[in-house]
């Protein structure tokens, strides 16, 4: 360790000499976070972060090699420009409504000496983080250029434990690793999340990633640094760019002092443009169940068939129960021509407009909208965006004459369209032009097989949730056994941080017919608790309607709310438990959800986060004594209890347990 100190301090002294001249720094709104702009000797733009006068970010190169042309050294400043901005915004559905913007600016025109290339870089220092986005001006008579590389680095100052995954694994399906920064090997996928020995913690990532490719970050052996690694075209090429009009997206750190700053940080949201659609009333947060476990539990098929899934008869059974329980949703899969055969090989077999002969989708309408249900379209792709995009109004005209307004889409495929990973520039493409069509047709887009959330929600409010996370269907399937318990102890730090996440949990049976030894490794009770802990506006109930009736622990999930006025993170250890508090938009209950990985834990939860001097009748569900997530999953206590703001309430979480708690004020 010591010895990385004195490499570290090494590395900062060279840059620092060979960075000295044109110094330009814009320090936050609170004057605590400084990030520091330079030209080093050969002309190379730099940047450096510090925090309380520590360094976060030693002095790192930015700049990109183009493909006929190095836009790295050489470099003078032509301009500088200052701006700041505190502005209060409202969200149409969130974690919280009101989010503060405030930040200082500092914007620094460059132009090369030899070529006369110009390049533009914009910082902004946020009171919890930090911000910078490469822009390129108007130039050249022939604007189109391809970027072969963004050389932007992060030397980090100081190791830390980073949280990670692959950047090549398919959709971001994989299980978070935690590794001490300095040993990294694998170039990872944006976003990471840093702890700091001094406890800071740190989310990398990109905000507003649009027409450009997804970020990835690459080790440096041996050193703290990271390197951005843009998701390349199957030609190799990066980004295909003009100028005047490319910018990237903006590459951001959110620094935070405890886990509760870090959940509430809103430099991504902040990072995207304001909302586009003007009246989003039609966008409206819900919970929903849907013809969708049984197909990964291998009792129904997608395709037409005798088990066929998405069957009129079967439909209106989950219409029913949703009516009777609070659930405005119904997502149906397997509705559609085009999943006979091998579907995930020849996605263009979907049709977006006809469906089976069993499944009525006229007479189903008008039963989902006399019990006041919504029917959730569905519509898997297969990869195949061109045969998306040839269908997409027609798709979505379809939808509107049934008066479905909320799709989810699919692209179970190694790449796209034969070629073309997921978050290349290609499919950052697709994706926004799904987004967009969508929003002309009134219609919500919950996306999986994404490229990473980026906070285009602000822009985009129908983005109302996507996958991109190892969700609940690999506890169907996976040969691995399932996602260990403490998977979800990590995501609401990593995954959660880049948006909603469509996890699907609500797991009431936890055997498994096809793979007995594959397994949610959960008690009941921690599955109630994942409603408050993950968040997304859009949550499902995923488990069969019959493995719901006459279970008193659903009450649950019929009484949370998925659209929230405040969020508190009052405690909680990456990896290890979370305790989350959330009050409801429209009332003034909060609800509380705590989880723990595969380790039994007691917990004492401090309650004065609630305003004080109020009195709750809280509804808990907890796990019983004797539940355990291996051995016996079942056993749940629910009970009343009156408690105060200001208590402590002391709850035993069992082995890959939880607690959900519904806190009803009392007058
Ligand atoms: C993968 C999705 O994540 C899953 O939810 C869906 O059921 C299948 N693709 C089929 O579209
Ligand atoms: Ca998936």
């Amino acid at each position: 360790m010591k010895h990385l100190h004195l490499l570290s301090l090494a590395a900062c002294l060279l840059w620092l000499t060979g960075c000295q001249q044109d110094k330009k720094q814009v320090t936050s709104p609170d004057g605590v976070t400084t990030i520091t702009f330079s030209l080093s000797e050969k002309g190379q733009p730099c940047w450096e972060v510090c925090k309380n006068g520590n360094a976060i970010i030693l002095t790192s190169p930015l700049g990109f090699n183009l493909d006929n042309a190095n836009l790295s050294e050489n470099f003078q400043i032509t301009d500088t420009q200052r701006d700041c901005k505190d502005e209060i915004w409202q969200q149409p559905w969130g974690e919280e409504v009101d989010v503060r913007n405030q930040y200082n600016e500092l914007c620094i025109s460059l132009r090369q000496k030899q070529s006369g290339m110009p390049l533009i870089l914009v910082f902004r220092a946020f009171n919890d983080g930090v911000a910078f986005r490469y822009e390129f001006p108007d130039y050249a008579d022939n604007p189109s250029f391809r970027i072969m590389e963004e050389l932007t680095e992060y030397r980090f100052a100081n190791d830390a434990k980073v949280w990670w995954i692959p950047w090549n694994v398919k959709y971001y399906e994989s299980l978070w690793t935690r590794t001490p920064l300095s040993q990294l090997t694998d170039t990872v996928s944006s976003p990471i999340t840093l702890e700091l020995s001094d406890g800071t913690y740190i989310f990398l990532h990109e905000a507003n990633l649009t027409d450009y490719a997804a970020q990835n970050l690459s080790p440096v052996a041996g050193e703290t640094t990271l390197r951005t690694m843009l998701t390349p075209w199957s030609d190799g090429t990066k980004v295909y760019a003009q100028w005047g009009t490319t910018v990237s997206p903006w590459r951001f750190l959110t620094l935070a002092d405890n886990l509760n700053q870090l959940v509430n940080s809103r430099i991504m949201l902040n990072l995207n443009e304001p909302c586009r659609i003007e009246d989003t009333s039609w966008i409206q947060p819900l919970k929903y169940i849907g013809i969708w476990w049984g197909m990964h539990m291998e009792s129904f098929t997608w395709c037409q068939g005798p088990k066929h899934g998405a069957t009129t008869a079967n439909t209106m059974r989950y219409i029913d129960f949703a009516a009777e329980h609070n659930i405005q949703g119904v997502l149906v899969e397997g509705w559609n021509y085009g999943w006979d055969g091998d579907w995930s090989a020849n996605g263009d077999n979907f049709s977006f407009t006809r469906p089976y002969p069993d499944y009525d989708i006229e007479q189903l309408a008008t039963y989902a909208n006399a019990k006041g249900v919504k029917i959730i379209g569905h519509n898997e792709t297969g990869g195949s965006t061109v045969n998306y995009e040839n269908q997409l109004d027609s798709a979505f005209a379809f939808f509107n004459r049934y008066g479905i307004a909320d799709v989810k889409t699919g692209y179970v495929n190694d790449v796209l369209d034969g070629k073309e990973l997921h978050k290349s520039q290609y499919g950052v493409r697709h994706y926004r032009k799904v987004i967009e069509t969508a929003a002309k047709y009134h219609i919500t887009i919950d996306n999986h097989e994404p490229v990473m959330p980026t906070g285009l929600q602000r822009t985009y409010p129908n983005l109302v949730s996507q996958e991109g996370v190892r969700g609940a269907e690999w506890d169907a399937w996976s040969t691995d056994g399932g996602s260990p318990a403490e998977h979800m102890c990590v995501l609401p730090f990593t995954r959660g941080l880049a948006g909603p996440t469509d996890f699907t949990f609500g797991t009431f049976s936890f055997s498994n017919p096809v793979y007995p030894q594959t397994r949610v490794h959960s008690t009941l009770a921690k599955q109630l608790a994942l409603y408050v802990v993950i968040y997304s506006p859009l949550q499902m109930a995923s488990d069969l309607p019959e493995h719901y009736e006459n279970q008193p622990a659903f009450r649950f999930i019929e009484d949370v709310p998925v659209d929230w006025q405040q969020t508190i993170v009052p405690d909680g250890k990456i990896g290890d438990f979370v305790v989350t508090a959330r009050q409801d938009k429209y009332s003034e209950d909060w609800y509380i959800g705590a989880i723990t990985d595969e380790n039994p834990r007691e917990l004492d939860i401090n309650l004065d986060f609630l305003p004080q001097g109020n009195t709750y009748m809280a509804q808990i569900y907890r796990d019983a004594p004797d539940a355990d997530w291996d051995t016996n999953p079942y056993p749940i206590i629910i009970e009343e209890v009156l408690l105060q703001s200001g208590d402590t309430w002391h709850v035993h979480l069992a082995a890959g347990g939880g607690c959900a708690l519904r806190l009803i004020p009392q007058p």
